[in-house]
């Protein structure tokens, strides 16, 4: 089987959509793993917009007048049996560089119109009858609805309905290389979908549906998004290097004392902790086989909490979450609220 894999994403091989396909890549892999995968990053090649001047259909029918990396994709495109379709959403549609490789399909099509599928199209200029497509998305916001309609129906239009789609919301879960159990969950879902897409040609409506709710509770996320939101608006106090008090240090050491033994496989993070009530500051050094504290600031430093020493004692000692103390306004974050979730994963009994 040959599968085209266009990755849309400006952001390339650090695009949140990206890991969705690829789980699903992985998945048809199990199936059929004679496969032969053309990958192409759309953002690292050429390809200019198309200019309309339908030199392909009379001038030099099937052929553009462009000379760029299209000369090179058009082939691979015409002959994959599955196109893996892998874009974030961008205001409801799709990324330009996306659309341009899209628009310069048109030397595939004949200029003849012909009645199909209830509307009027260009006959292909290839067999494309049996041609599959998956169109593979995500977006910012925590929703699918009012999100990725026009997207959905383009692509059914474009593909004559044989196209299947994974449209995951709040994409921003996948934005980070250390996922969350919900996110790593929904890879695991979709490869499955990709083993059995080989099989069936298909992914099931209900399956569709499945795939398209958000990972996270959806009106969490929002408060979550919109509080960090907030808070960035004013800087991160600096105070000065003050150093923790006793209290605050004992804090601190529950947390080297918690640092998990069984480590992820990359665990270099600093985080700086921020002692409201006392406008002292330290970080964590968080280390392959080690946890200190160091003075704060650090320029290392992912992110920056900042909450008064009882509330830290009760975050350090699982009575409530970072978010809900975020979200009921006793905790600030400025910087990566990824990283903040890896404290997860870095410290036995913390709750993000
Ligand atoms: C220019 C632009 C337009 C966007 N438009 C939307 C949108 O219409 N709806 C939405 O939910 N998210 C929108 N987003 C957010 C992205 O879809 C989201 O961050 C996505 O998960 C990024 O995926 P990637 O890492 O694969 O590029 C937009 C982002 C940008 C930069």
């Amino acid at each position: 089987m040959n599968i085209l894999y266009l990755n849309g994403s400006p952001r390339k091989q650090a695009s949140a959509t990206k890991k969705l396909a690829d789980a699903f890549v992985e998945g048809m892999l199990k199936t059929v793993p004679e496969s032969i995968i053309d990958e192409i990053t759309l953002y690292e090649k050429a390809i200019a917009p198309c200019r309309g001047c339908f030199g392909c259909w009379h001038a030099t029918p099937g052929t553009c007048v462009i000379r760029d990396d299209m000369d090179s994709l058009l082939p691979l495109f015409r002959r994959a049996h599955v196109v893996v379709w892998s874009m974030p959403l961008y205001y409801f549609g799709m990324p330009s560089t996306m659309k341009a490789f899209l628009d310069r399909l048109m030397p595939n099509n004949s200029p003849l119109f012909e009645k199909r599928k209830g509307g009027v199209r260009h006959p292909q200029r290839y067999d494309a009858a049996a041609q599959r497509h998956v169109l593979v998305s995500t977006c910012g916001f925590q929703e699918s609805e009012r999100n990725f309609e026009a997207i959905a129906l383009q692509f059914d239009l474009l593909c004559d309905d044989r196209v299947s789609k994974i449209l995951c919301p709040a994409g921003g879960a996948f934005a980070t290389d250390h996922l969350g159990s919900a996110a790593r969950k929904r890879l695991e879902e979709v490869q499955n979908v990709g083993a059995d897409y080989t099989v069936s040609g298909t992914i099931a409506r209900d399956t569709e549906r499945a795939l398209s709710i958000p990972v996270y509770d959806p009106d969490r996320y929002m408060a979550v998004v919109n509080r960090l939101a907030a808070i960035a608006e004013t800087p991160a106090p600096d105070w000065m290097g003050a150093r923790p008090s006793p209290q605050a240090h004992a804090v601190l050491a529950a947390f080297v004392a918690r640092y998990r033994e069984d480590p992820e496989p990359e665990r270099a993070l600093t985080i700086e902790f921020a002692f409201s009530d006392e406008r002292s500051q330290a970080a964590l050094l968080c280390e392959t086989s080690s946890c200190t504290i160091e003075p704060a600031p650090d320029e290392r430093a992912a992110a920056r909490i900042e909450a008064d020493v009882a509330l830290w004692k009760r975050i350090v000692s699982g009575d409530t979450s970072i978010s809900d103390a975020l979200l009921n306004g006793t905790l600030k974050v400025w910087g990566d609220f990824d990283a903040v979730l890896r404290l997860e994963d870095l410290f036995v009994g913390i709750e993000v």
